[in-house]
């Protein structure tokens, strides 16, 4: 086996969705999130674990993604797509909502 497909069953083991890295990098969401540990933001599985049994919370998670909206863990809220590096389509939103959610 290549390491890169080792690396990518351990993230896939990790993780029920694959991350869409382009996507993540374009928006750059890992410089104030990481998977696991609350660094500037609430880490994704906290975000996961927050959200597992709410309904509509993939519908409220992707408008906010785009649109912006109310904090919900502290003062700071998340910077605008525009902030953060370009437009997010709703499709794009729907793609890092699922996988923000399978942490
Ligand atoms: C500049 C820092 C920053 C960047 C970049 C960033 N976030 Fe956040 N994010 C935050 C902060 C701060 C919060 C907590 C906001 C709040 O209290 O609702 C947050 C909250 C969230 C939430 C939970 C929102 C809620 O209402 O509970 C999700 C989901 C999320 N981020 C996903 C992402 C994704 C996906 C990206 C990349 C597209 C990203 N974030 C990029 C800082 C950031």
């Amino acid at each position: 086996m290549t390491l890169a497909a080792a690396a990518l069953l351990i993230s896939a083991a990790h993780a029920a969705e694959p991350e869409p890295t382009p996507l993540v990098d374009q928006q750059h969401c890992m410089f104030c999130h990481t998977d696991n540990a609350a660094f500037l933001a609430p880490s994704f599985q906290q975000i996961a674990e927050r959200y597992r049994n709410v309904p509509n919370a993939a519908a409220m998670l992707e408008h906010k993604l785009r649109m912006g909206g109310r904090a919900h863990w502290g003062d700071m809220a998340m910077p605008s797509p525009a902030e953060r590096g370009g437009p997010l389509s709703a499709q794009d939103a729907h793609t890092l909502v699922q996988w923000v959610l399978s942490h």
